[in-house]
């Protein structure tokens, strides 16, 4: 059964009970991020929790973080589809992970201009198709965010019925979100009987381990495979206005860089 706790995290006691992961940070190796990998990776550890480093349309943070052998790292990357809207996948392996960067992402590569963001030229069909071709958890990231990454009503269309039951999970706790945009994820993924997952949504160093994923499974097999089974227990709380001010901020000015 899905469990989930809008509250802060205590890691400590999380960490008795359960791997505790923050599902999506970013890094330098996104385009609007200028946190350093290896200091996400500090962090994570002097916290006590897991990290899946999800950079935008990049793995190169990723994989580096798997290098980790005292880290419990989810093999990780957000992916923006050609219509705007970004899809977290999880992979049971790094060979999955690049495998699945050179095969669908790597010459689909778009720079957005009017944004600034890089995204693919896929579409989420594509994306979810190529997810299951490599056995990937996937998850509709923030679907209530703003437009144009919006992707609630797109894939609660009617006529998209099939392609949003063929994603995993929802990510129904994103720091970054407002509670009634996280509420609104949650009711939606529980009406569609999705699995759920959390993350920061960090592009700075102190918003690590604000929404974090937990599971019983000691490893990636049996993490990925709670979340299928809606067998894991999300935790977490909004950043505060201030931190999202600083954080947008920050992803204005990398983006001028
Ligand atoms: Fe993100």
């Amino acid at each position: 059964m899905n469990q989930f706790t809008y509250a802060l995290p205590n890691f400590a006691e999380l960490g008795k009970k359960y791997s505790v992961v923050d599902m999506h940070f970013h890094t330098e190796y996104s385009h609007d991020c200028k946190t350093k990998l290896q200091d996400v990776l500090s962090h994570a550890k002097s916290l006590g929790i897991g990290v899946a480093v999800t950079d935008h349309n990049d793995i190169r943070g990723s994989l580096l973080a798997l290098e980790q052998k005292d880290l419990f790292v989810i093999p990780g990357i957000e992916v923006t589809s050609k219509n705007d809207k970004d899809i977290l996948l999880y992979f049971y392996s790094e060979g999955d992970l690049v495998n699945f960067y050179q095969k669908y992402v790597k010459k689909n590569l778009k720079y957005h201009k009017r944004f600034r963001f890089n995204k693919t030229s896929l579409s989420i069909q594509e994306i979810i198709d190529a997810a299951h071709d490599l056995n990937a958890v996937s998850s509709v990231a923030h679907p209530f965010t703003v437009q144009p990454k919006k992707s609630f009503y797109f894939l609660n269309s009617k006529k998209r019925k099939e392609l949003l039951s063929e994603f995993v999970a929802v990510e129904v706790l994103n720091a970054a979100m407002k509670k009634r945009a996280n509420l609104s994820s949650l009711g939606w993924a529980l009406a569609e009987n999705k699995g759920l997952t959390a993350g920061s949504d960090g592009h700075r160093l102190e918003w690590l381990g604000n929404a974090v994923t937990c599971s019983e499974g000691r490893d990636i097999h049996s993490f990925l495979d709670s979340i299928r089974k809606k067998k894991n227990y999300i935790v977490g709380q909004e950043s505060t206005l201030a931190a999202k001010l600083v954080s947008e901020l920050t992803i204005f000015v990398k983006n001028k860089i």
